[in-house]
């Protein structure tokens, strides 16, 4: 458990402010070191007196502070903290979040920070159920942006339903969970499809969304590694928080794959066009009653297999994907074998064709001595299960 987490609180309005003060005593009780930001919103429920005495720190209110700001307090507040906490988030300070409007210091940090976010909202149910609101949520979801709760019940309002801040206990716990493993590893995930140009507007490729490898570079740089995606033509929106390298074709990412210095584990998500298009055309090929165009196709570096290989420099640990349509494990061991690679996660596209773009995804994932069945569960959760498994696999060896 990291002992010396710093964190930046900040405190908007909402009747659950009156819980941030237990937040703070329970949060500096674990040892852990709170400066508060206190919205216009915040003060009309708790004052920054009692918040002041709590965190035996100094209160942050105002943008415009001449003293801090001189300093340019609204980076350093993010800059010297492990992460920011916004307990109560109030629909309001979310909405300028996901829309990244910065109209006073609560708002600014956010925009400015490069720290991990975490918002425990709490507004009425309605507020909570508006299209609006929960489009934001999506919205910063999609970007990292984490969330504790809210919880089901009674709410200050006299209505019921979904909107409770998380009980101060609750979100100490997540925030333990979700920080006491700072991994010092530099993770290289390979995701997308490729495409290999036939001509200017014409090329090959194929189905892959890049959704799953997309969710998997998420999953380390949540965990805190050093994360770079090579990422082939996907229309998924990536955090912006991870290191990515767009590319288009199997070259250019091999071309980028070889400039990524000391990887410690690569995870090949990407689906490699395994041609390429020989001498593809300057010009757009023109329709003739004639001639049919002649394509010739010549194999593509396996980025996979030069990864495994690389005797000099290989990763720790190298993970590849098999995308089968029939015999599942055997030709996913073979592939293993083939490849040189650790372990592979298999998945049968043909009984579930919509594992193309959709969020879901059913695994095997097979090591040289063992299969592992992961039955239908979100591409997240596969993510997730991919890193802490090579984590611990790491910690083992
Ligand atoms: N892969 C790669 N470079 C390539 C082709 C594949 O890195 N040129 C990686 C993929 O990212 C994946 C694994 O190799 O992790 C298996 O990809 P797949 O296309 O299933 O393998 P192929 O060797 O192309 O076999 P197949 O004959 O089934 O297409």
């Amino acid at each position: 458990m990291n002992k010396n987490l710093k964190i930046l609180l900040i405190i908007s309005g909402g009747i659950a402010a009156y819980k941030s003060l237990e937040l703070i005593r329970i949060l500096k009780k674990n040892n852990i070191k709170v400066q508060v930001i206190l919205t216009k919103g915040g003060e009309k429920f708790v004052t920054a007196l009692s918040v002041a005495s709590l965190s035996e720190e100094k209160v942050y209110q105002d943008l415009f502070s001449l003293k801090d700001e001189s300093e340019m307090g609204h980076i350093r507040l993010s800059r010297e903290n492990d992460l920011i906490l916004v307990a109560p988030a109030s629909a309001n300070i979310m909405a300028h979040t996901a829309a990244g409007i910065a109209y006073d210091l609560a708002t600014t940090v956010l925009l400015a920070s490069n720290k991990p976010i975490y918002f425990a909202p709490s507004m009425n149910v309605e507020m909570w159920n508006n299209p609006i609101t929960q489009k934001n949520i999506k919205t910063l979801k999609e970007n990292n942006y984490n969330f504790i709760g809210p919880e089901s019940g009674s709410l200050a309002c006299g209505e019921h339903g979904n909107g409770r801040m998380s009980e101060p206990e609750k979100i100490l716990k997540y925030i333990m969970e979700t920080n006491k493993k700072k991994i010092n590893l530099n993770i290289l995930v390979t995701a997308g499809p490729t495409y290999e140009a036939i001509d200017p507007v014409r090329y090959l490729g194929n189905k892959s969304s890049g959704k799953q490898g997309i969710e998997i570079a998420k999953a380390f740089q949540n965990l805190g590694a050093n994360v770079s995606l090579v990422l082939g033509p996907s229309k998924e929106n990536v955090p912006s928080n991870i290191n990515t390298i767009n590319i288009q074709s199997a070259k250019d990412m091999f071309e980028a794959i070889k400039k990524i210095k000391n990887i410690d584990i690569a995870v090949c998500a990407a689906a490699v066009s395994d041609w390429k298009i020989d001498s593809p055309s300057k010009n757009k090929i023109k329709k003739s009653d004639t001639d049919k165009p002649k394509i010739n196709l010549s194999l593509n570096p396996d980025i996979l297999y030069y990864l495994s290989t690389n005797k000099k420099n290989r990763p720790k640990l190298v993970i590849g994907f098999a995308a089968e349509t029939e015999d599942l494990i055997k030709n996913a061991q073979e592939k293993l074998n083939k490849k040189n690679c650790d372990w592979i996660l298999a998945n049968d596209v043909s009984k579930n064709p919509e594992i193309f773009g959709g969020d879901n995804n059913s695994i095997s994932l097979i090591t040289k001595s063992n299969i592992e069945e992961w039955n239908t569960i979100t591409k997240k959760e596969v993510a997730e299960k991919l890193a802490s498994k090579v984590i611990e696999s790491i910690e083992k060896n």
